[in-house]
């Protein structure tokens, strides 16, 4: 009965929206065979032959993607009451991180949520945080540059980050667990979100090669996160989200110690996948572009002159703080946002029915030749302060925008910063030739294999 209620409604809905432009659906697949991977370039390509709002239908399931700022600031900031996150999202990350992680809330629970984790990424902890970051990353660096064969950043990275993120948000060391929590993570993420779009039963899943690893991968995550909540009853540390939380489960029932697991695991896999990634990024684009390495480099000797940074220095390491921003806006780590509308809204002079599925694309509107010269292009000079303030906003959109926005922008552009001034005091960055550089725009912006470098001793810039 409900499959026919769902089909049902999805022929009402689509009713609806045939009068907004989008390229023609075929019988049954609807737009699917048409949308070749990846899906935010397409529709780019579509954008800008039907217009800032198209649909489309994949298989039975209608969707609206949205290509212009204004339209994407109302679904994401003015109207954001009405358009909760796409279930999709949070269903394919649910074996992860459960049910109730900040990311997946809506209303008052993830108000309160939120309110419960924002003093552990409050400006006053930026000294705390810079001395620590400053603290790892030289202990890394002094380990890579003695390392005689060529280093895979992509993994590299992402263990420097998640173990900052355990010193600075759960007053933990992962120590010599750290690679193996890190490489949990990537295939958790990977399979889970692979799994998401391939729709495939249930019994399939299970019959797939990579079920086994997925199964390990997330019992040992959970088993990490059981083992964290149980360690910080024990011995409370400050600046532990899990001990915020833990303090705050007399006034929120919601809080179970299950529950908190799954925010601890949520929130490692929020903030450690796209920084490490954006860092890794940073770097191979870095090492393909020699002249703006050079200006790298001059601006880092100039700015510190030879010291590690500190927290007072961080507003004059503008040009790597530049070099980021141009990085996550090629590259930025979450291409896709989605939402639901709640009730029937109006999008331009596109009417959108109750329950649709809108889209808004960051890489999408990263890469819009309406708002950017040279779209392709790696320029970090377009964050100058004096070019800034000539774009319409919601159009640069790695952390999104409106209430919703990441929790952990100023930390992570404050760790970037970092991390790349001291790579770039210490080290010149050479790529082993021959390498493809290739991301996959899902859920999230996957670097698809491994990125090799060489990190050199720096050569005199003057
Ligand atoms: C380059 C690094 C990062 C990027 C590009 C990024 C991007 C994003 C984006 C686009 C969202 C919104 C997703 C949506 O609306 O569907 C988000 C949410 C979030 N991010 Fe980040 N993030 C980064 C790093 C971090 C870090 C370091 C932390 C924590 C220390 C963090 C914590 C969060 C949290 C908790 C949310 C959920 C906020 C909410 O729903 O209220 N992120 N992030």
């Amino acid at each position: 009965m409900s499959m026919f209620r769902d089909l049902r409604d999805t022929a009402q809905k689509w009713k609806q929206l045939d009068p907004m432009p989008g390229p023609t659906p075929r019988p049954l697949v609807g737009n699917l065979l048409a949308l070749p991977r990846p899906w935010p370039k397409t529709f780019l390509r579509d954008a800008l032959v039907y217009g800032p709002v198209l649909r489309y239908r994949i298989l039975f399931r209608p969707i609206v993607v949205v290509a212009d700022p204004a339209l994407a600031a109302q679904v994401l900031s003015t109207r954001a009451a009405n358009y909760v996150k796409e279930p999709v999202t949070w269903k394919a990350l649910s074996p992860l991180i459960g049910r109730t992680p900040v990311t997946h809330l809506e209303g008052t629970a993830w108000l309160t949520r939120r309110r419960q984790l924002e003093p552990l990424l409050a400006t006053a902890r930026t000294q705390e945080l810079t001395q620590l970051i400053v603290a790892e990353t030289a202990r890394w660096l002094r380990r890579l540059e003695s390392e005689p064969r060529a280093i895979d950043l992509v993994v590299e990275v992402e263990r420097l980050i998640l173990n900052l993120l355990g010193k600075l948000f759960l007053g933990h060391d992962f120590g010599d667990y750290t690679a193996r929590i890190s490489d949990a993570f990537r295939v958790a993420t990977t399979e889970l979100e692979r799994r998401a779009f391939l729709a495939l039963p249930r019994w399939l899943r299970t019959l797939t090669p990579s079920n086994q690893r997925l199964t390990d991968a997330l019992g040992y995550l959970k088993q990490v996160a059981r083992e964290r909540v149980l360690d910080a009853k024990r011995d409370p540390q400050p600046h532990s989200l899990i001990t915020a939380l833990l303090s705050a489960q007399p006034s929120d029932p919601t809080l179970t110690d299950e529950t908190i697991a799954g925010e601890l695991l949520a929130f490692l896999f929020a903030a450690h996948e796209p920084t490490a990634q954006a860092i890794t990024l940073a770097c191979a684009l870095l090492a393909e572009n020699p002249r703006i390495q050079r200006r790298a480099h001059a601006h880092v000797d100039s700015a510190l002159d030879g010291r590690p940074p500190s927290s007072t220095d961080l507003p004059s390491l503008g040009y790597l703080a530049q070099v980021f921003d141009e990085t996550v806006r090629l590259h930025p780590p979450a291409p896709l946002l989605a939402r639901v509308a709640l009730a029937g809204d109006h999008l331009g002079e596109h009417q959108v029915p109750p329950g649709t599925t809108v889209l808004i694309s960051p890489w999408l509107l990263h890469h819009h030749p309406r708002y950017w010269d040279e779209p392709e292009a790696f320029l970090p000079e377009r964050f100058d302060e004096s070019q800034s303030h000539t774009r319409p906003p919601f159009t640069y959109l790695p952390f999104s925008g409106g209430p919703r926005h990441c929790l952990g922008e100023r930390f992570a552009r404050q760790a970037a910063t970092i991390i790349l001034s001291m790579i770039m005091q210490r080290a010149q960055l050479q790529l082993i030739p021959g390498q493809r550089i290739t991301t996959a725009p899902l859920l999230t912006n996957h670097i698809s294999g491994k990125i090799l470098f060489t990190l050199r001793p720096r050569v005199a810039t003057n």
